[in-house]
């Protein structure tokens, strides 16, 4: 029933308009206007989001599922600061990103934001403990090897803190790039098909490790998905198509029929 379809069943309720309905009405974390991107080609100009407009609260987890190639990752890359708007406004914790040069958005992610690659990007040449300790230096926080410590144990995976990406299993490497996105305290976490490569047993503990931070830390989660079940996880759920962003209706269930 995730697609909402209702065929032969007598009735059905909505699982998440209560959660919904209890949020407060705190300042937006995510405010986005307008928001377009284009690009220029060897075709031509070509326009890869249409006027985005939406707003997220702080500690909402939201999902952004869609076709390849409908613009996921444009748009994540342009709310946490890795690419430039065209048009529009993003309003980031209450900061405009639209108007900030590269220096200023490095600010801003350092200090709110953390990113999850699907590919992981960890630096090869550090070892998983260095890689997590890596955002805490550059944000210039107290006792990075400290806190890279307890949040590789957190993640499972004090174990192999001297191992090298390339020593590590993709389950593994994906669990540090994780723990290095989490280790600033974000206020927004961005993942980006966070458990697009892995197996059905490292893809549930990703998950359940993404969702348990989130919860500690009251963290704002936005992920790009494929996987239905995942987007489901989260309170909200936002369609990209060709461009242009859509909120999906409440998920329906099925309590009695046949
Ligand atoms: N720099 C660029 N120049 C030209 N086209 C681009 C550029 N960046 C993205 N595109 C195009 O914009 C569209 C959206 O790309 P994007 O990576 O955001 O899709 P996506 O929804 O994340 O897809 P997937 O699910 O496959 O990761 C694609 O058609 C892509 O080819
Ligand atoms: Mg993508």
């Amino acid at each position: 029933m995730k697609d909402g379809t209702c065929t032969n069943f007598s009735l059905f309720i909505f699982t998440d308009f209560e959660k919904e309905n209890t949020m407060t009405t705190a300042p937006a974390m995510i405010e986005t206007k307008s928001v377009i991107k284009k690009v220029n080609t060897s075709e031509g100009e070509l326009q890869i989001l249409h006027p985005i407009s939406f707003t997220v609260k702080p500690g909402e987890s939201v999902a952004i599922i869609g076709a390849s190639g409908s613009g996921k990752s444009t748009l994540l890359g342009l709310l946490a600061g890795l690419d430039e708007v065209s048009g529009g406004h993003i309003m980031i914790d209450g900061e405009p990103l639209h108007s900030m040069n590269e220096e200023q958005r490095a600010r801003l992610r350092g200090e709110k934001v953390g990113f999850i690659f699907q590919s992981f990007m960890l630096v090869q040449s550090l070892t998983a403990l260095e890689n997590i300790m890596l955002p805490a230096e550059i944000a210039g926080l107290s006792d990075p090897k400290k806190r890279a410590q307890k949040i590789l144990e957190q993640v499972g995976l004090d174990h192999r803190a001297n191992h090298f990406p390339n020593q590590l299993s993709g389950g593994e490497q994906q669990r540090v790039a994780i723990a290095r996105a989490f280790i600033t305290n974000p206020k927004i976490l961005f993942a980006d098909e966070p458990t697009g490569n892995l197996d059905s047993t490292n893809s549930s503990k990703v998950e359940n490790l993404l969702f348990d931070l989130n919860k500690e830390s009251n963290t704002t989660l936005i992920l790009v998905t494929h996987d239905n079940e995942l987007a489901q996880r989260c309170q909200r759920q936002l369609r990209m198509h060709a461009g242009e962003l859509s909120e999906q209706t409440p998920i329906l269930k099925v309590v009695s029929g046949e």
